[in-house]
C-alpha cells in the first residue's frame, strides 16, 4: 500500500507512526503521536519501547502565538554559543513546560496531561493563554518548526508538522527516539521497521513524507 496514506489514516485514528529521517541526518526512527491523542500508556509506550527524550513539536504559527522562542536564542549563557549541531544547521528546541494542573509533572499521567492540553491549545491558538494554562520550566520539551516548514528544515519536527497538518489535525505531534537497548545507540531502521510490523504501526521514511508533503 501506499505509506504515507496509511500513515495519515494511523494519525487521524490516534494511533502512532515511525519516521526514520535520513541515514545523512540524526539517522533516528521517532515513535510520533498526534499530540491531541496522548494517553498515559502512550507515554508509558514511549518511554519503555522509545526510550529517547519525549518532546512536543509545534508548527512556526502556533509557537509565535504562544510567544514561544527558540532554547538558544533566549537563553543569555555562553553555552548557547556557537552552532554547531553536527546533523543539522540548529536544533528546534524551545522552552520545556508542565501543565499547571500537573503534580511533579513526570508521571506518564502528568505528561500525557501537558501533552494533550498542548494538543488542543494548538487548535485555537488565538483563543489560548498559554502562560496562565502551561509553566516553564517543566517535563515536557516543546520543539518550534521551522517556519518554512520541510522546505526548510526536514527534522522529525518539521516531518511530524506535516503529517499532523495533511490528516486535518492540530499542528502539535508528541516524538520520542527509538533507541536500541543493547547497544544504547540509535534503533537501526530495520528493527524500527521490525518494531512498527510487530505492533501494527506505519514505519515510513522523511523522504517520502518530504517529497509528498515538503
Ligand atoms: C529531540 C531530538 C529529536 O531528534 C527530535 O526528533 C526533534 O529533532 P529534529 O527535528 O532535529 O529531528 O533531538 O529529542
Ligand atoms: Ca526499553
Ligand atoms: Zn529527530
Ligand atoms: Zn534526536
Amino acid at each position: 500500500g501506499d505509506p504515507l496514506a496509511a500513515a495519515l489514516e494511523a494519525f487521524a485514528a490516534g494511533e502512532p507512526v515511525c519516521v526514520h529521517d535520513a541515514e545523512d541526518r540524526e539517522g533516528e526512527t521517532d515513535l510520533i503521536y498526534p499530540a491531541g491523542a496522548t494517553t498515559p500508556e502512550a507515554v508509558a509506550r514511549m518511554r519503555n519501547d522509545a526510550g529517547g527524550l519525549i518532546c512536543v513539536a509545534l508548527s512556526d504559527a502556533v509557537a509565535d502565538a504562544f510567544e514561544l522562542p527558540f532554547y538558544g536564542e533566549t537563553v543569555d549563557h555562553p553555552a548557547t554559543e556557537g552552532h554547531d549541531v553536527a546533523y543539522d544547521d540548529r536544533s528546534s528546541f524551545s522552552l520545556t513546560v508542565n501543565h499547571r494542573d500537573t503534580y511533579t509533572g513526570i508521571t506518564d499521567t502528568d505528561r500525557s496531561l501537558t501533552i494533550r492540553a498542548l494538543g488542543e491549545a494548538a487548535s485555537a491558538p488565538r483563543e489560548t493563554e498559554f502562560a496562565s494554562e502551561f509553566r516553564a520550566p517543566g517535563h515536557v520539551h516543546l520543539l518550534r518548526a521551522a517556519r518554512g516548514g520541510l522546505s526548510e528544515r526536514e527534522g522529525h519536527t518539521e516531518l511530524g508538522i506535516a503529517l499532523a497538518e495533511a490528516a486535518d489535525l492540530s499542528p502539535a505531534v508528541v516524538v520520542c527516539e527509538m533507541l536500541d537497548d543493547q547497544t544504547g545507540g540509535a534503533l537501526a531502521p530495520a528493527d524500527a521497521r521490525a518494531y512498527a510490523d510487530r505492533h501494527g504501526l506505519v514505519y515510513l521514511e522523511g523522504r517520502t513524507i518530504a517529497d509528498r508533503l515538503g
